[in-house]
Protein backbone atom coordinates (compact mmCIF):
# COMPACT_ATOMS: atom_id res chain seq x y z
CA UNK A 1 0.00 0.00 0.00
CA UNK A 2 3.01 2.55 1.52
CA UNK A 3 4.52 2.27 -2.54
CA UNK A 4 1.54 4.71 -4.05
CA UNK A 5 3.35 7.02 -1.46
CA UNK A 6 6.47 8.79 -1.85
CA UNK A 7 8.39 9.95 1.55
CA UNK A 8 11.02 12.21 1.78
CA UNK A 9 14.43 10.38 3.07
CA UNK A 10 14.01 8.12 6.08
CA UNK A 11 15.77 8.07 9.36
CA UNK A 12 16.39 4.05 10.19
CA UNK A 13 14.02 3.40 12.24
CA UNK A 14 16.00 0.57 15.02
CA UNK A 15 18.49 2.95 16.29
CA UNK A 16 15.54 6.23 16.33
CA UNK A 17 13.74 3.64 18.99
CA UNK A 18 17.36 2.92 20.70
CA UNK A 19 18.41 6.22 21.46
CA UNK A 20 14.66 7.55 22.06
CA UNK A 21 15.34 8.23 26.17
CA UNK A 22 18.14 10.56 24.92
CA UNK A 23 16.24 12.45 22.13
CA UNK A 24 13.04 12.78 25.31
CA UNK A 25 15.85 14.62 26.87
CA UNK A 26 16.78 17.17 24.24
CA UNK A 27 15.74 16.30 20.94
CA UNK A 28 17.52 19.26 19.12
CA UNK A 29 20.94 18.11 18.69
CA UNK A 30 18.93 14.68 17.48
CA UNK A 31 17.12 16.48 14.94
CA UNK A 32 19.75 18.77 13.72
CA UNK A 33 21.86 15.94 12.97
CA UNK A 34 19.41 14.61 11.26
CA UNK A 35 19.20 17.60 8.94
CA UNK A 36 22.47 17.38 8.39
CA UNK A 37 22.36 13.80 6.93
CA UNK A 38 19.25 14.03 5.39
CA UNK A 39 18.46 17.79 4.48
CA UNK A 40 15.63 19.89 5.53
CA UNK A 41 12.75 17.58 5.54
CA UNK A 42 12.76 14.00 6.20
CA UNK A 43 10.84 11.08 7.72
CA UNK A 44 11.35 10.23 11.03
CA UNK A 45 9.75 7.74 13.48
CA UNK A 46 8.73 9.28 16.62
CA UNK A 47 10.01 7.14 19.83
CA UNK A 48 10.72 4.80 17.13
CA UNK A 49 6.83 4.03 16.82
CA UNK A 50 4.76 6.76 14.91
CA UNK A 51 5.61 7.67 10.97
CA UNK A 52 6.64 11.17 10.66
CA UNK A 53 7.46 14.09 8.77
CA UNK A 54 10.13 16.60 10.30
CA UNK A 55 11.08 19.92 8.25
CA UNK A 56 12.61 22.73 8.67
CA UNK A 57 12.34 23.74 5.21
CA UNK A 58 10.66 27.29 4.75
CA UNK A 59 8.33 26.06 1.61
CA UNK A 60 6.97 23.18 2.96
CA UNK A 61 6.28 25.06 6.31
CA UNK A 62 4.54 27.64 4.39
CA UNK A 63 2.63 24.93 2.41
CA UNK A 64 1.52 23.35 6.19
CA UNK A 65 0.35 26.60 7.84
CA UNK A 66 -0.76 28.81 4.83
CA UNK A 67 -1.14 27.85 1.64
CA UNK A 68 -2.67 24.42 2.33
CA UNK A 69 -3.63 25.45 5.54
CA UNK A 70 -7.83 23.40 4.66
CA UNK A 71 -6.28 20.05 4.89
CA UNK A 72 -4.39 20.05 8.20
CA UNK A 73 -5.48 20.49 11.46
CA UNK A 74 -3.35 20.65 14.96
CA UNK A 75 -1.99 17.16 16.21
CA UNK A 76 -4.59 15.48 19.37
CA UNK A 77 -1.53 16.06 21.42
CA UNK A 78 -2.19 19.96 20.89
CA UNK A 79 -5.93 19.72 21.06
CA UNK A 80 -7.44 16.79 22.95
CA UNK A 81 -4.47 15.94 25.57
CA UNK A 82 -4.16 20.05 26.61
CA UNK A 83 -8.31 20.64 26.58
CA UNK A 84 -9.13 17.87 28.84
CA UNK A 85 -7.49 20.06 31.38
CA UNK A 86 -7.59 23.49 30.27
CA UNK A 87 -10.58 23.41 28.17
CA UNK A 88 -11.91 24.48 24.33
CA UNK A 89 -10.01 28.16 24.38
CA UNK A 90 -8.50 29.65 20.91
CA UNK A 91 -5.29 27.71 20.91
CA UNK A 92 -7.11 24.30 21.69
CA UNK A 93 -9.72 24.15 19.77
CA UNK A 94 -10.36 23.28 15.91
CA UNK A 95 -12.14 23.21 12.59
CA UNK A 96 -15.36 25.69 12.92
CA UNK A 97 -15.62 26.12 16.34
CA UNK A 98 -11.85 27.51 16.45
CA UNK A 99 -12.55 30.02 13.11
CA UNK A 100 -15.69 31.38 14.89
CA UNK A 101 -14.12 31.99 18.37
CA UNK A 102 -10.84 33.37 16.47
CA UNK A 103 -13.10 35.53 14.40
CA UNK A 104 -14.86 37.37 17.41
CA UNK A 105 -11.37 37.72 20.06
CA UNK A 106 -9.33 38.59 16.73
CA UNK A 107 -10.33 42.50 17.10
CA UNK A 108 -9.67 43.06 20.62
CA UNK A 109 -5.86 41.88 19.83
CA UNK A 110 -5.71 44.53 17.48
CA UNK A 111 -2.36 46.62 17.77
CA UNK A 112 -4.64 49.96 18.08
CA UNK A 113 -6.53 48.62 20.96
CA UNK A 114 -3.77 47.09 22.63
CA UNK A 115 -2.37 50.45 23.04
CA UNK A 116 -4.53 50.88 25.96
CA UNK A 117 -2.72 47.89 28.06
CA UNK A 118 0.36 49.73 27.77
CA UNK A 119 0.33 51.52 30.70
CA UNK A 120 -1.41 48.35 32.89
CA UNK A 121 2.13 46.62 31.92
CA UNK A 122 4.21 49.20 32.35
CA UNK A 123 2.68 49.72 35.91
CA UNK A 124 2.85 46.19 37.33
CA UNK A 125 6.70 45.80 35.67
CA UNK A 126 7.75 48.84 37.83
CA UNK A 127 5.65 47.58 40.55
CA UNK A 128 7.13 44.34 40.53
CA UNK A 129 10.60 45.97 39.76
CA UNK A 130 10.44 48.21 42.67
CA UNK A 131 9.85 45.14 45.22
CA UNK A 132 13.48 43.33 42.93
CA UNK A 133 14.92 46.39 44.31
CA UNK A 134 14.13 45.55 47.70
CA UNK A 135 14.68 42.34 47.91
CA UNK A 136 18.36 42.72 46.61
CA UNK A 137 19.03 44.76 49.78
CA UNK A 138 17.37 42.51 52.20
CA UNK A 139 18.20 39.03 50.28
CA UNK A 140 21.40 39.60 48.22
CA UNK A 141 22.04 39.99 44.38
CA UNK A 142 21.22 36.46 42.88
CA UNK A 143 18.20 35.73 41.04
CA UNK A 144 17.46 33.13 38.71
CA UNK A 145 15.66 35.43 35.86
CA UNK A 146 13.73 32.40 34.49
CA UNK A 147 11.70 32.66 37.55
CA UNK A 148 11.06 36.10 37.94
CA UNK A 149 10.41 36.93 34.42
CA UNK A 150 7.34 34.04 34.61
CA UNK A 151 6.05 35.58 37.62
CA UNK A 152 6.39 39.11 35.82
CA UNK A 153 4.61 37.96 32.87
CA UNK A 154 1.95 35.76 34.42
CA UNK A 155 1.26 39.08 36.81
CA UNK A 156 1.06 40.93 33.39
CA UNK A 157 -1.30 38.55 31.97
CA UNK A 158 -3.75 38.30 35.16
CA UNK A 159 -3.08 42.65 35.24
CA UNK A 160 -4.52 43.16 31.30
CA UNK A 161 -6.77 40.97 31.78
CA UNK A 162 -8.59 41.38 35.32
CA UNK A 163 -7.18 45.13 35.97
CA UNK A 164 -6.80 45.48 39.32
CA UNK A 165 -9.71 43.32 40.75
CA UNK A 166 -7.61 40.05 41.52
CA UNK A 167 -6.45 40.24 45.19
CA UNK A 168 -2.75 38.77 45.75
CA UNK A 169 -3.79 35.38 47.40
CA UNK A 170 -5.74 34.99 44.60
CA UNK A 171 -3.05 35.85 41.59
CA UNK A 172 -0.78 33.15 43.86
CA UNK A 173 -3.00 30.82 44.00
CA UNK A 174 -4.14 31.12 40.42
CA UNK A 175 0.13 31.01 39.22
CA UNK A 176 0.17 27.82 41.30
CA UNK A 177 -2.64 26.22 39.72
CA UNK A 178 -2.11 26.34 36.09
CA UNK A 179 1.81 25.68 36.69
CA UNK A 180 1.26 22.77 38.45
CA UNK A 181 -1.39 21.70 35.67
CA UNK A 182 1.18 22.24 33.28
CA UNK A 183 4.17 20.44 34.94
CA UNK A 184 1.65 17.88 34.83
CA UNK A 185 0.51 17.62 31.23
CA UNK A 186 4.27 17.87 30.21
CA UNK A 187 4.87 15.12 32.42
CA UNK A 188 1.42 12.91 30.48
CA UNK A 189 2.87 14.14 27.05
CA UNK A 190 6.61 12.93 27.52
CA UNK A 191 5.82 10.03 29.26
CA UNK A 192 2.98 8.74 27.37
CA UNK A 193 3.54 5.08 28.52
CA UNK A 194 2.93 5.75 32.10
CA UNK A 195 -0.49 6.76 31.23
CA UNK A 196 -2.40 3.92 32.85
CA UNK A 197 -0.13 4.92 36.22
CA UNK A 198 -1.65 8.14 35.73
CA UNK A 199 -4.85 6.98 35.38
CA UNK A 200 -4.82 4.22 38.18
CA UNK A 201 -3.03 6.64 40.73
CA UNK A 202 -5.80 9.05 40.70
CA UNK A 203 -2.97 11.28 39.06
CA UNK A 204 -5.14 12.52 36.11
CA UNK A 205 -8.18 12.98 38.22
CA UNK A 206 -6.26 15.07 40.61
CA UNK A 207 -5.07 17.54 38.05
CA UNK A 208 -8.26 17.52 36.47
CA UNK A 209 -9.42 18.85 39.89
CA UNK A 210 -7.25 21.54 40.12
CA UNK A 211 -7.53 22.46 36.64
CA UNK A 212 -11.57 23.62 37.25
CA UNK A 213 -10.69 24.99 40.57
CA UNK A 214 -8.60 27.74 37.94
CA UNK A 215 -12.14 27.80 36.36
CA UNK A 216 -13.78 28.76 39.50
CA UNK A 217 -11.25 31.67 40.12
CA UNK A 218 -11.67 32.83 36.99
CA UNK A 219 -15.48 32.57 36.75
CA UNK A 220 -15.76 34.44 40.03
CA UNK A 221 -13.80 37.29 38.71
CA UNK A 222 -16.35 37.28 35.32
CA UNK A 223 -19.41 37.19 37.74
CA UNK A 224 -17.80 40.00 39.86
CA UNK A 225 -17.10 42.42 36.28
CA UNK A 226 -20.65 41.83 35.72
CA UNK A 227 -22.10 42.34 39.15
CA UNK A 228 -20.40 45.81 39.44
CA UNK A 229 -21.04 46.77 35.97
CA UNK A 230 -18.02 48.55 35.75
CA UNK A 231 -15.83 49.04 32.80
CA UNK A 232 -11.94 48.87 32.56
CA UNK A 233 -10.78 48.71 28.72
CA UNK A 234 -8.79 45.54 29.86
CA UNK A 235 -9.11 42.00 28.23
CA UNK A 236 -12.11 41.16 30.50
CA UNK A 237 -13.96 43.73 29.17
CA UNK A 238 -12.94 42.71 25.41
CA UNK A 239 -14.44 39.17 25.94
CA UNK A 240 -17.60 40.21 27.79
CA UNK A 241 -18.06 43.16 25.11
CA UNK A 242 -17.25 41.03 21.65
CA UNK A 243 -20.29 39.67 19.60
CA UNK A 244 -20.28 36.45 17.44
CA UNK A 245 -21.14 38.04 14.08
CA UNK A 246 -24.20 35.67 13.07
CA UNK A 247 -26.04 35.64 16.49
CA UNK A 248 -25.13 39.46 18.11
CA UNK A 249 -25.08 37.08 21.01
CA UNK A 250 -22.02 36.93 23.47
CA UNK A 251 -19.95 34.05 24.49
CA UNK A 252 -21.87 31.78 27.56
CA UNK A 253 -20.31 32.25 30.77
CA UNK A 254 -18.17 28.58 30.67
CA UNK A 255 -16.38 29.46 26.82
CA UNK A 256 -15.33 33.14 28.33
CA UNK A 257 -13.52 31.72 31.25
CA UNK A 258 -11.52 29.24 29.08
CA UNK A 259 -11.03 31.50 27.10
CA UNK A 260 -9.10 33.84 29.56
CA UNK A 261 -7.59 30.56 31.17
CA UNK A 262 -6.09 29.92 27.66
CA UNK A 263 -4.62 33.17 27.27
CA UNK A 264 -3.05 32.25 31.08
CA UNK A 265 -1.38 29.66 29.21
CA UNK A 266 -0.03 30.48 26.00
CA UNK A 267 0.24 34.32 26.93
CA UNK A 268 2.94 34.51 29.63
CA UNK A 269 5.56 30.92 29.94
CA UNK A 270 6.72 32.07 25.79
CA UNK A 271 7.25 35.56 26.65
CA UNK A 272 8.92 34.52 29.89
CA UNK A 273 11.28 32.91 27.89
CA UNK A 274 12.16 35.21 24.98
CA UNK A 275 12.91 37.37 27.83
CA UNK A 276 14.90 35.12 29.78
CA UNK A 277 17.40 34.40 26.87
CA UNK A 278 16.92 37.85 26.05
CA UNK A 279 18.80 38.50 29.40
CA UNK A 280 21.49 36.04 28.48
CA UNK A 281 22.43 36.84 25.16
CA UNK A 282 23.00 40.39 26.23
CA UNK A 283 24.49 39.46 29.87
CA UNK A 284 27.55 37.98 26.88
CA UNK A 285 27.35 40.07 24.40
CA UNK A 286 28.29 43.68 25.96
CA UNK A 287 28.70 45.46 22.94
CA UNK A 288 24.98 44.86 21.87
CA UNK A 289 24.18 45.51 25.50
CA UNK A 290 26.17 48.75 24.91
CA UNK A 291 23.93 49.67 22.32
CA UNK A 292 20.58 48.78 24.08
CA UNK A 293 21.77 50.85 26.73
CA UNK A 294 22.14 54.20 25.12
CA UNK A 295 18.58 53.42 23.42
CA UNK A 296 17.04 53.05 26.47
CA UNK A 297 18.86 56.53 28.13
CA UNK A 298 17.90 58.24 24.76
CA UNK A 299 14.66 57.27 24.76
CA UNK A 300 13.03 56.70 28.15
CA UNK A 301 15.73 58.81 30.42
CA UNK A 302 14.92 58.45 33.87
CA UNK A 303 11.57 58.32 33.88
CA UNK A 304 9.04 55.37 33.10
CA UNK A 305 8.09 54.18 29.81
CA UNK A 306 5.18 55.28 28.13
CA UNK A 307 3.28 54.58 25.23
CA UNK A 308 4.60 56.73 22.68
CA UNK A 309 8.35 55.46 23.38
CA UNK A 310 7.83 52.17 22.64
CA UNK A 311 7.93 52.79 18.55
CA UNK A 312 11.39 54.56 18.96
CA UNK A 313 13.06 51.40 21.32
CA UNK A 314 14.01 50.51 17.85
CA UNK A 315 17.00 48.38 19.25
CA UNK A 316 15.18 46.95 22.18
CA UNK A 317 12.67 44.83 19.33
CA UNK A 318 15.56 43.82 16.88
CA UNK A 319 17.16 42.26 20.64
CA UNK A 320 13.90 40.86 21.00
CA UNK A 321 13.39 39.76 17.61
CA UNK A 322 16.37 38.30 17.68
CA UNK A 323 16.75 36.54 20.76
CA UNK A 324 13.25 34.49 19.24
CA UNK A 325 15.29 33.33 16.53
CA UNK A 326 17.74 31.55 17.97
CA UNK A 327 15.73 30.70 21.32
CA UNK A 328 11.89 31.04 19.33
CA UNK A 329 9.96 29.68 22.59
CA UNK A 330 7.85 27.83 20.52
CA UNK A 331 10.72 25.49 19.24
CA UNK A 332 8.13 23.43 17.16
CA UNK A 333 4.65 22.97 16.34
CA UNK A 334 2.51 20.24 14.43
CA UNK A 335 -0.22 19.29 11.99
CA UNK A 336 -1.79 16.16 11.02
CA UNK A 337 -3.17 16.04 7.27
CA UNK A 338 -6.45 15.53 6.91
CA UNK A 339 -6.04 13.69 3.37
CA UNK A 340 -3.27 12.81 1.15
CA UNK A 341 -0.76 15.14 0.48
CA UNK A 342 1.81 16.40 -2.41
CA UNK A 343 4.43 18.32 -2.27
CA UNK A 344 7.30 18.56 -4.71
CA UNK A 345 8.07 14.61 -5.45
CA UNK A 346 6.78 13.68 -2.34
CA UNK A 347 3.30 12.12 -1.73
CA UNK A 348 2.27 11.46 1.50
CA UNK A 349 -0.51 9.87 3.08
CA UNK A 350 -3.51 11.58 5.21
CA UNK A 351 -3.16 10.90 8.75
CA UNK A 352 0.18 11.72 8.84
CA UNK A 353 1.97 13.43 11.83
CA UNK A 354 3.91 16.69 10.33
CA UNK A 355 6.63 18.64 12.92
CA UNK A 356 7.59 22.07 12.16
CA UNK A 357 10.33 22.90 13.39
CA UNK A 358 10.97 25.90 13.81
CA UNK A 359 14.63 26.15 15.37
CA UNK A 360 16.19 24.75 12.82
CA UNK A 361 14.19 27.06 10.22
CA UNK A 362 15.60 29.70 11.99
CA UNK A 363 19.25 28.34 12.59
CA UNK A 364 18.83 27.15 8.74
CA UNK A 365 22.15 28.21 6.84
CA UNK A 366 20.37 27.98 3.70
CA UNK A 367 18.32 31.11 4.86
CA UNK A 368 20.78 32.60 7.54
CA UNK A 369 24.62 34.37 7.67
CA UNK A 370 25.83 33.31 10.46
CA UNK A 371 22.95 31.43 12.02
CA UNK A 372 24.68 30.72 15.08
CA UNK A 373 25.44 34.25 15.55
CA UNK A 374 23.69 37.32 17.96
CA UNK A 375 23.05 39.77 15.51
CA UNK A 376 20.13 41.76 16.29
CA UNK A 377 21.12 44.73 13.66
CA UNK A 378 19.77 41.76 11.14
CA UNK A 379 16.37 43.05 12.07
CA UNK A 380 17.39 46.54 11.52
CA UNK A 381 15.03 47.73 8.71
CA UNK A 382 18.44 48.22 6.20
CA UNK A 383 19.12 44.84 7.08
CA UNK A 384 15.99 42.59 6.29
CA UNK A 385 16.11 41.95 3.37
CA UNK A 386 19.54 39.66 3.72
CA UNK A 387 17.12 37.14 5.20
CA UNK A 388 13.85 35.24 3.22
CA UNK A 389 10.50 36.11 5.13
CA UNK A 390 9.51 32.91 5.23
CA UNK A 391 12.17 31.90 7.49
CA UNK A 392 11.67 33.42 10.47
CA UNK A 393 8.22 32.56 12.45
CA UNK A 394 8.73 32.86 16.19
CA UNK A 395 4.45 33.25 15.97
CA UNK A 396 3.88 30.68 13.53
CA UNK A 397 2.06 31.86 10.35
CA UNK A 398 -1.09 31.17 8.67
CA UNK A 399 -4.66 31.31 9.72
CA UNK A 400 -3.56 29.77 13.05
CA UNK A 401 -0.73 32.33 13.80
CA UNK A 402 -0.03 33.31 17.21
CA UNK A 403 -3.35 36.36 18.23
CA UNK A 404 -1.24 37.65 21.12
CA UNK A 405 1.94 38.50 18.80
CA UNK A 406 1.65 42.18 19.45
CA UNK A 407 0.58 42.00 22.88
CA UNK A 408 3.97 39.89 23.19
CA UNK A 409 6.29 42.59 21.61
CA UNK A 410 4.88 45.13 23.49
CA UNK A 411 5.11 43.56 26.66
CA UNK A 412 8.57 42.40 26.07
CA UNK A 413 10.08 45.68 25.01
CA UNK A 414 8.48 46.95 27.99
CA UNK A 415 9.99 44.83 30.50
CA UNK A 416 13.26 44.50 28.70
CA UNK A 417 13.62 48.43 28.88
CA UNK A 418 13.13 48.75 32.32
CA UNK A 419 15.30 46.06 33.94
CA UNK A 420 17.74 47.17 32.03
CA UNK A 421 17.00 51.11 32.44
CA UNK A 422 17.24 49.74 36.50
CA UNK A 423 19.48 47.17 37.25
CA UNK A 424 22.88 45.58 35.55
CA UNK A 425 23.11 42.04 35.26
CA UNK A 426 25.97 39.35 35.63
CA UNK A 427 25.34 35.75 34.50
CA UNK A 428 26.55 33.40 36.97
CA UNK A 429 26.21 30.02 35.56
CA UNK A 430 25.73 28.91 31.67
CA UNK A 431 22.25 27.60 30.54
CA UNK A 432 21.60 24.53 28.95
CA UNK A 433 17.85 24.50 26.60
CA UNK A 434 15.80 22.22 27.63
CA UNK A 435 12.85 21.82 25.24
CA UNK A 436 9.65 20.98 26.38
CA UNK A 437 6.59 22.07 25.25
CA UNK A 438 8.16 25.48 25.19
CA UNK A 439 11.84 26.13 24.72
CA UNK A 440 13.35 26.43 28.52
CA UNK A 441 16.64 27.13 30.31
CA UNK A 442 16.85 24.03 32.10
CA UNK A 443 18.51 25.11 35.25
CA UNK A 444 16.68 28.88 34.90
CA UNK A 445 18.94 31.95 33.88
CA UNK A 446 21.69 32.53 37.05
CA UNK A 447 22.63 36.09 37.46
CA UNK A 448 23.99 38.54 39.89
CA UNK A 449 22.02 42.03 40.04
CA UNK A 450 22.68 45.08 40.99
CA UNK A 451 21.26 48.44 40.72
CA UNK A 452 22.52 50.56 37.80
CA UNK A 453 24.26 53.63 38.60
CA UNK A 454 24.03 56.86 36.44
C1 LIG B 1 6.99 35.53 22.89
C2 LIG B 1 5.73 35.25 23.09
C3 LIG B 1 4.90 34.30 22.28
C4 LIG B 1 5.27 33.38 21.34
C5 LIG B 1 6.66 33.06 20.84
C6 LIG B 1 4.05 32.74 20.87
C7 LIG B 1 4.01 31.75 19.89
C8 LIG B 1 2.84 31.21 19.39
C9 LIG B 1 2.78 30.28 18.27
C10 LIG B 1 3.97 29.76 17.48
C11 LIG B 1 1.47 29.98 18.07
C12 LIG B 1 0.92 29.07 16.96
C13 LIG B 1 0.95 27.61 17.33
C14 LIG B 1 0.56 26.74 16.15
O1 LIG B 1 0.28 27.19 15.07
O2 LIG B 1 0.54 25.51 16.36
C15 LIG B 1 0.69 30.69 19.07
C16 LIG B 1 -0.68 30.62 19.21
C17 LIG B 1 -1.38 31.31 20.17
N1 LIG B 1 -0.89 32.25 21.06
FE1 LIG B 1 1.02 32.84 21.23
N2 LIG B 1 2.98 33.27 21.55
C18 LIG B 1 3.46 34.23 22.41
C19 LIG B 1 2.72 35.04 23.26
C20 LIG B 1 1.34 35.00 23.38
C21 LIG B 1 0.56 35.88 24.23
C22 LIG B 1 1.14 37.00 25.08
C23 LIG B 1 -0.74 35.47 24.11
C24 LIG B 1 -1.98 36.04 24.75
C25 LIG B 1 -2.05 37.14 25.42
C26 LIG B 1 -0.77 34.35 23.18
C27 LIG B 1 -1.90 33.67 22.82
C28 LIG B 1 -1.93 32.70 21.84
C29 LIG B 1 -3.17 32.02 21.43
C30 LIG B 1 -4.56 32.24 22.04
C31 LIG B 1 -2.82 31.16 20.39
C32 LIG B 1 -3.76 30.26 19.60
C33 LIG B 1 -4.24 31.04 18.39
C34 LIG B 1 -5.15 30.24 17.47
O3 LIG B 1 -4.90 29.05 17.25
O4 LIG B 1 -6.10 30.85 16.95
N3 LIG B 1 0.51 34.11 22.76
N4 LIG B 1 1.55 31.45 19.85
Amino acid sequence: MDDVYQFPPVVPRGPTFLKSARFIRNPIPVLDKHIRKYGPTYTFYMGGMRKSIVTADQDFIQHVLQKNHRAFEKSPLQTDTLSQYIGHGLLTSKSDFWLRQRRLIQPGFHKQRLQDLTKLMVDETSAYFDQLDERIENMGPEFNMHTEMNILAFRIIARTLFSTSMGEEKLKRLRWLIEHVQAFIIREVRQPFLHWWFDLSGKIRKHIRLAHETFDIIGEMVDMRQEAQETHSDLLDMLLSARYEDTGEGMERQQLIEEALILFTAGHETSANALSWAVYLLATHPDKLRKLLEEIDRVVGQKKIETADLPKLDYTRQVIEETMRLYPPAWVTDRISLEDDTFGSWHIPKGTLYILYLYGLHRSPAYWEDPDTFQPERFDANHRDTFPKLAYKPFGGGPRLCIGNHFAMMEMQVILAELFRRFTIELTEEPEMAPMITLRPRNGIQVKLQHRKG
